[in-house]
């Protein structure tokens, strides 16, 4: 795959504009976090989400995977950057797992995280999850490979 093009700072600004509007959709009655997302495509469309939460805590959604899934249903395949936004006084980072699904789309993606102050935090993907899992690690052939379907005996 050719590396991503760095996006713009224009296209990082409508990013973060992005994410901060999908913060106002956010569905978080137990946590009262709200998180606005955005997404930059490989088509250079914008694709924005929220977290969703449920009342079985362990189905709550982050922002970020719902703008990322939201993408992926559209038939987008690459993640340029990622904003994130909280109404925080401090820059959130994205957790482990959203980190994890950027990751399948975006090895090279530029995250932004910004808040309701001047603190922010712009890096990459990379750096946010050295030595990552992902789907070239499936492409290795067990060192015991044998034909499917066959039964070893
Ligand atoms: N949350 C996100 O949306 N993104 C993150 O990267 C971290 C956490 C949400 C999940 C939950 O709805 C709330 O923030 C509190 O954890």
């Amino acid at each position: 795959m050719p590396a991503a093009s760095v996006p713009t700072p224009a296209q990082i600004r409508r990013l973060e504009a992005a994410a901060r509007r999908a913060a106002r959709s956010s569905y978080s009655p137990y946590s009262h976090f709200p998180v606005g997302a955005a997404i930059l495509g490989g088509s250079g469309r914008i694709f924005s989400g929220c977290n969703v939460e449920n009342a079985s805590y362990g189905l709550c959604n982050c922002a970020e995977r719902t703008a990322i899934f939201t993408a992926a249903a559209a038939g987008e395949r690459r993640v340029r950057a990622v904003a994130v936004y909280t109404p925080t006084p401090t820059a959130t980072m994205p957790c482990g797992a959203c980190r994890q699904v950027i990751n399948e789309f975006g090895p090279d993606a530029v995250v932004v995280s910004v808040c309701d102050t001047a603190d922010r935090c712009e890096t990459t993907l990379g750096a946010l999850l050295p030595a990552s899992f992902g789907p070239q690690d499936l492409l290795n052939e067990p060192p015991q490979s044998r034909p499917r379907g066959r039964k070893a005996r």
